[in-house]
């Protein structure tokens, strides 16, 4: 649809921006942190581990000047599983409440809304040496955990996000580092995993409107539209196929209570159906998401798959299609150009998606991630001029302006990612920050932060509301 007048942004749209902790705080041992499975995990070769990543933990309050002075309306953060409870359950740290509180109070202090994800990859090891996802007692832990970060922050925090990209988890878990990547028969063991994460979802999404009736609480997965490689009917087919196993499986649950039938018979046929146990699923039917946030980095591409072992590509994570021999198997889009790190770029996708998200739950938007990453260059006099990233949030901005036209409920849009941290399986260099961290890979350097060209743009384009892009 082509408008004649764009309606504009929203009054009190969520100009922000996003982290995860594991990736940006560093202090990974400090303060009586437990270990969480990113912290015994194994790294690529020749990439950083996430040890002192870019050190907020001890700059956030630098961090947050520059937030502030970029005229940011909210910071979408994690928070440490393990700085809460350092084993997953059990006693509470005190430190962890202290460092989380300090963290809230400052960025309230500057008039940025806080944007909790409660979970973010980084299990507690203690809890994966138990089973992990597979044990039902992690849905009571990270009940517990739940219940501890409403009582203590609930009375500032107002936007909670459950479980970032629980899609990811279940589909790419081996290179995100978060699930182990040897276990037996691993799709049934993963959709167990699943159906616990979405009973502990929605046991918090219960917990967090009893406890804390003004705030709103929501799940964060990863979405992107799929099309067909063709108008070929058995693509189209395919495309279905994938979309619902990478996407609508994890919404269709938490704001209809079910599981979706295309998902669910996909399991049959694997044969990994999860146990269901009595009371479940009235516990999954109860709970009722405020509105939906999601990471959009891109759209994918299908195309029918006759059960030939070859359409399973070897390697893909969060944006690279995998495929399933009879089911997708996934393609290049030949209109879409990639990025250094072989992602496509899709901004109409973005536009597609949002409508389509819209279109299927009626619920408020609010993106949680969207961004790119580069191998950005230090230049003389401390500059970066990162103007590809301009490029493609600008690109993205626009999308999202269009999608608000065609009467989306879009809330707020949080690039991905406020600050330089560490990718989750491609290190330092793959940079996505408005603000840039002076480390590499392996030499800390002086951690120094530098405002990229990115930085001064997104001030202006928050300053006028999205007008000035
Ligand atoms: C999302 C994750 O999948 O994509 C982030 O929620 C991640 O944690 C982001 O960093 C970008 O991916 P990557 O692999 O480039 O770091």
């Amino acid at each position: 649809m082509n408008h004649s007048k764009l309606k504009p942004f929203p009054k009190d749209f969520l100009w922000g921006a996003s982290t995860s902790a594991y990736q940006v705080e560093g202090a990974w041992d400090e303060d009586e942190k437990g270990l969480s499975v990113i912290d015994v995990g194994k790294y690529p070769e020749g990439t950083s581990d996430f040890k002192v990543a870019s050190d907020h933990y001890h700059r956030y309050k630098e961090d947050i000047a520059l937030f502030t002075e970029m005229g940011l309306k909210a910071y979408r953060f994690s928070i440490a599983w393990t700085r809460i409870y350092p084993k997953g359950t059990g006693e509470i740290n005190e430190k962890g409440i202290a460092f989380y509180n300090d963290l809230i109070n400052e960025l309230l202090s500057h008039n940025i809304e806080p944007i909790v994800t409660m979970y973010h990859f980084d299990l507690p090891y203690a809890l994966q040496e138990k089973g992990g996802w597979s044990n039902r007692e992690t849905i009571d832990a990270y009940e517990k955990y739940a219940k501890t970060l409403f009582k203590y922050f609930g009375d500032r925090v107002k936007y909670w996000l459950t479980i970032n990209e629980q899609n990811m988890m279940i589909l790419y878990g081996a290179v995100l580092g978060t699930v182990d990547s040897k276990i037996e028969n691993p799709q049934k063991k993963l959709y167990q995993q699943n159906h616990h994460m979405f009973l502990a979802q929605a046991k918090a999404i219960n917990l967090c409107h009893e406890m804390c009736p003004n705030t709103k609480i929501g799940p964060a997965p990863n979405i992107a539209y799929v099309y067909p490689a063709s108008s070929k009917p058995e693509d189209i087919l395919a495309a279905q196929n994938f979309s619902s196993i990478r996407n609508w499986l994890y919404l269709d649950m938490p704001v209809f209570g079910r599981y979706n039938s295309v998902a669910w018979s996909y399991m049959e046929e694997k044969g990994c159906t999860p146990t269901i146990q009595e009371g479940d699923m009235e516990i999954l039917e109860s709970a009722k998401p405020d509105f939906i946030a999601f990471n959009y980095y891109a759209t994918s591409t299908v195309a029918e798959s006759k059960n030939n072992t070859s359409d399973k590509n070897p390697i893909g994570d969060q944006q690279i299609t995998i495929g399933e021999p009879g089911f997708y198997r996934g393609v290049a889009n030949p209109y879409l150009e990639k990025t250094q790190f072989g992602w496509e770029i899709d901004p109409i996708g973005f536009r597609i998606t949002l409508r389509e998200l819209n279109d299927r739950y009626n619920l408020p938007l609010l993106v949680t991630e969207n961004g790119l990453g580069a191998y950005d260059k230090l230049e003389e006099g401390d500059v970066v001029n990162d103007d590809y990233r301009i490029e493609f949030l600008r690109k993205h901005i626009e999308q999202a302006r269009l999608a608000i036209s065609d009467g989306v409920n879009l809330i707020g849009y949080c690039p991905w990612s406020a600050i330089d941290l560490v990718s989750t399986h491609q290190g330092f260099s793959k940079r996505y920050g408005f603000i840039y961290v002076n480390r590499d890979e392996f030499d800390l350097k002086d951690l120094r932060r530098i405002k990229k060209k990115s930085f001064y743009w997104y001030k202006n384009v928050i300053k006028s509301n999205g007008q000035e892009l």
